[in-house]
């Protein structure tokens, strides 16, 4: 008998019609208000799951008592209770890897556009206010040869201070569980501690996954650390931040800029003030938005989901 697998992000035809072949599919593009007991209802009967950016959480998988495979088409897994996939014995699989280099790409446009004003000044053209040569309050302060401080140096930590390095003559500071000597080797890149780093770097680039230890570490103590002149960067996730403290330390110039692909609540609260603000780049979470890297991580989730229905281990299993 076929077994019934639960998508719940819009896929592309070609990866569906794989499901299909072995699967039987029941298929949401998205989750929303409007579907969501629909959602929970499938959940139930379902021997996998495929998907992204949904928490789902114990209430939601108790009654899924065939679960055998989350296959998330994330790298990372914040959305899930990873403890309590492993009492159950339910396999959680992710997408790393294809991603690195788009990720690291976003990360280094924030850095750029937030160092060089850039989306603040092409509005401006856009507006139709340039009208004479720039002066100095249209400068902005440059990247290369500066000092970048990578909180995390993973895969995508790797990637951004080889771009950093190797592209832009700068210099890295990094903070990891482990030192990465090759890392040291290749890019005369320093493991140093936290405070360190914030007091020495023109530009601090959060690049962990959010844990119960990494949850809120940038708050308004660690700002104050910072340079008055440096830049925030957040390619990760915004609860690694306090986003109070940075508000704060944005608006009383403690920081110079910020960069921001990731938000304690996403999408934004009307209400939220760092969009609307003159020093900040904001984005919607686009780290790895690109048509061949969605599709890459898309495929990737299918064939982990695919091989654990077999009773094979995934080849990207987190848990
Ligand atoms: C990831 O893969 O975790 C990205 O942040 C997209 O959610």
């Amino acid at each position: 008998m076929k077994k019934h697998v639960v998508v719940y992000k819009k896929l592309a035809e070609p990866l569906l019609a794989r499901l299909r072949a072995e699967c039987e599919v029941t298929y949401f593009e998205a989750i929303d208000a409007g579907n969501r007991a629909a959602f929970a209802d499938a959940i139930r009967g379902a021997h996998g799951l495929l998907g992204a950016s949904v928490r789902l959480d114990r209430e939601l998988l108790e009654p899924a008592v065939d679960l055998r495979i989350i296959s998330t088409i994330s790298v990372g897994v914040d959305q899930f209770d990873v403890d309590y996939l492993r009492e159950r014995g339910i396999w959680l699989a992710n997408t790393p890897d294809v991603l690195t280099e788009t990720t690291a790409d976003t990360i280094f446009a924030l850095i750029l556009a937030s160092a060089r004003r850039v989306v603040e000044l092409a509005e401006f053209v856009k507006a139709g206010r340039w009208t004479r040569s720039v002066g100095e309050s249209q400068y902005g302060v440059n990247v290369h040869g500066k000092t970048i401080g990578m909180l995390g140096m993973g895969r995508i930590g790797r990637a951004v201070a080889r771009r950093a390095a190797l592209g832009f003559g700068m210099q890295v500071l990094y903070l990891n569980g482990e030192a990465v000597p090759e890392v040291d080797a290749a890019l005369g890149a320093r493991q140093v501690a936290l405070d360190h780093l914030l007091a020495k770097s023109d530009f601090v680039c959060v690049v962990l996954p959010l844990t119960v230890h990494t949850e809120r570490m940038m708050g308004r103590r660690e700002f104050a650390l910072m340079r008055p002149g440096a830049i925030f960067i957040n390619g990760s996730r915004g609860r690694i931040v306090d986003e109070a403290a940075l508000i704060e330390a944005l608006q009383q110039g403690t920081i110079h800029g910020a960069g921001l692909d990731v938000f304690e609540r996403e999408p934004l609260a009307p209400d939220n003030p760092l969009p609307r603000m003159a020093n900040v780049v904001a984005l919607p979470h686009i780290g790895s938005a690109t048509h061949e890297t969605r599709y890459a991580m898309a495929q990737q989730a299918v064939d982990n989901l695919l091989a654990g229905l077999r009773g094979e281990r995934p080849r990207h299993l987190v848990s």
